[in-house]
């Protein structure tokens, strides 16, 4: 294929994984997902070009001139953050906004992203921080009303609605915001490639140039990657690698008056701090409020008579947090039992019940299991995995635990109870929340336990389930 500039070819990319082939094929190679492969348009380097980076290589008085140094002698100010006055944001990313630097924000339509962002913007602009929101996807009215809820200080934020790339960074040279917002990523597009915007390569030719733009003019740019699904349009993984801080925007839609409508924002990539932390956020009719202790989210409408309920402190990044698993064993009805999990591992719970069967004596093959975190959160650290032998034994016993108790440890093939890191951290947690009884690996007992809390070592299931329900 030819442009009217000058030759281009095409070349075929993941918008999953953003490798590259030559040729089209329906599985990525490299990533294994399917039909994901899209193609592209490259505009193959002029001849002239190739030739004068050749003589770039070989020439020593140009090269002379680049601005090599000694860190010693780089100059400039420490990095001042700015603060986005949401503290679960600066939280989780590390204490504010690095000016220069670039946030990618990705997460499911209709989550909360144009929402935050927008908040952002009007708290920077409170506080006297400039901010540039432009937008591809809304028109300035459109955001307007979405202001109109947040609150006052919306108003005076700027926007733009545009999705010329060119015209962006032109706009962002005049006005030098500090923070230069991109809603999204996907509806942007620079004129010198070819192709719709949103396809892997105009977003990540984009996504390189907001960058390099960020670098040089010191205004920090936060950019809205949506979450898709197949093809057409490529998805935020494509410029994880490109950017210097990717937060992850997710949560659960209970629905309107739910009281599932938190979202949780995590850190999976930060250049300027640590990765893994999360920051927790309800979504009101106001906007996205901070929830400051998310423990009680979670574990506020516990029922406390019911069984089958059990809670653990589970470590988001390096923040404890107590969270309620429930579990209800019930007569499996005809054919195979099933086995339904939300927020748990499908796997690590099909282990966990081969183990509670023979090691622990608990007849589950014949009973269909259902597994929840409350709350909509996902748990991913083994350290669930006795509170959920304790549900699911309290269920199958139908006996309610004490509704001060908490548990954690992981659970080995062979029925016993390991240890966790970060043991001191979690029983102060659950000290701090009015626990009064902790059953933990007999190994990770400590020394000193916070006074109020009762710390007891356990050796294997066997050995918990008779302290528990004796
Ligand atoms: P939005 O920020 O548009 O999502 P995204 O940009 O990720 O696609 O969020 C849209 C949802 O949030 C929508 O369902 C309405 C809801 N919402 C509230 O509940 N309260 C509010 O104050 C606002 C502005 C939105
Ligand atoms: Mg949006």
């Amino acid at each position: 294929m030819t442009s009217g500039g000058g030759k281009s070819r095409s070349v075929y990319r993941c918008s999953s994984c953003g490798a590259e082939f030559a040729k089209w094929a329906g599985k990525c190679e490299q990533c294994e997902e399917w039909n994901t492969l899209v193609e592209e348009l490259v505009s193959a380097s002029t001849p002239a070009k190739a030739k004068a980076r050749a003589r770039h290589t070989a020439d020593a008085t140009l090269g002379a001139k680049l601005p090599v140094t000694v860190l010693r002698d780089v100059r400039g100010t420490r990095e001042s953050r700015l603060s986005t006055k949401l503290d679960e944001l600066d939280f989780v990313l590390g204490g504010g906004i690095v000016p220069g630097s670039m946030v990618l924000i990705g997460g499911e339509p209709g989550i909360g992203k144009s929402t935050l962002l927008l908040q952002i913007a009007a708290q920077l602009e409170s506080s006297g921080v400039s901010a540039l929101y432009v937008s591809g996807e809304e028109s300035p009215l459109q955001i307007r009303l979405r202001a109109d809820r947040l609150g006052d200080e919306a108003q005076n934020v700027s926007v733009l609605a545009e999705t010329d790339l060119a015209l962006i960074l032109a706009a962002a040279a005049a006005r030098r915001p500090a923070l230069l917002i991109i809603d999204s990523i996907q509806t942007v597009y620079t004129a010198d490639l070819e192709g719709a915007p949103g396809n892997v390569g105009q977003v990540r030719e984009c996504a390189a140039r907001l960058m390099r733009y960020a670098k040089s003019s010191g205004t920090a740019v936060i950019v809205i990657g949506h979450v898709t699904k197949g093809g057409g349009i490529a998805g935020p993984k494509t410029l994880e690698h490109i950017v210097d801080t990717v937060l992850y925007f997710e949560g659960e839609n209970g629905g309107a008056g739910s009281h599932l409508d938190h979202r949780v924002l995590r850190a999976t990539k930060n250049r300027f701090g640590s990765v893994d932390e999360i920051g927790v956020f309800n979504m009101t009719e106001h906007g996205l409020m901070p929830v400051a202790n998310p423990s009680e989210l979670f574990v506020g409408d516990r029922l406390t008579r019911a069984s089958g309920s059990a809670l653990t402190v589970v470590l988001e990044g390096t923040r404890p947090m107590l969270v309620e698993l429930q579990a209800l064993a019930s007569k499996a009805g005809f054919g195979t039992p099933q086995r339904v999990t939300a927020g748990f591992d499908q796997r690590r719970l099909a282990l966990l019940l081969a183990v509670l069967e023979r090691r622990a004596k608990l007849q589950l093959s014949n009973l269909d299991v259902f597994v929840n975190v409350a709350g909509g959160l996902r748990l991913a650290e083994p350290a669930g995995d006795l509170a959920l032998a304790v549900a699911l034994a309290s269920s199958v016993y139908d006996r309610v635990l004490p509704r001060d108790v908490v548990c954690f440890g992981e659970i080995g093939l062979g029925g016993e109870v390991r240890s966790v890191s970060q043991t001191e951290r979690r029983l102060t947690e659950a000290a701090s929340l009015g626990m009064r009884t902790a059953y933990v690996s007999e190994r990770s007992v400590p020394r000193q336990s916070p006074s109020s809390l009762r710390t007891i070592g356990v050796r294997s299931l066997a050995d918990c389930f008779q302290q528990i329900f004796p």
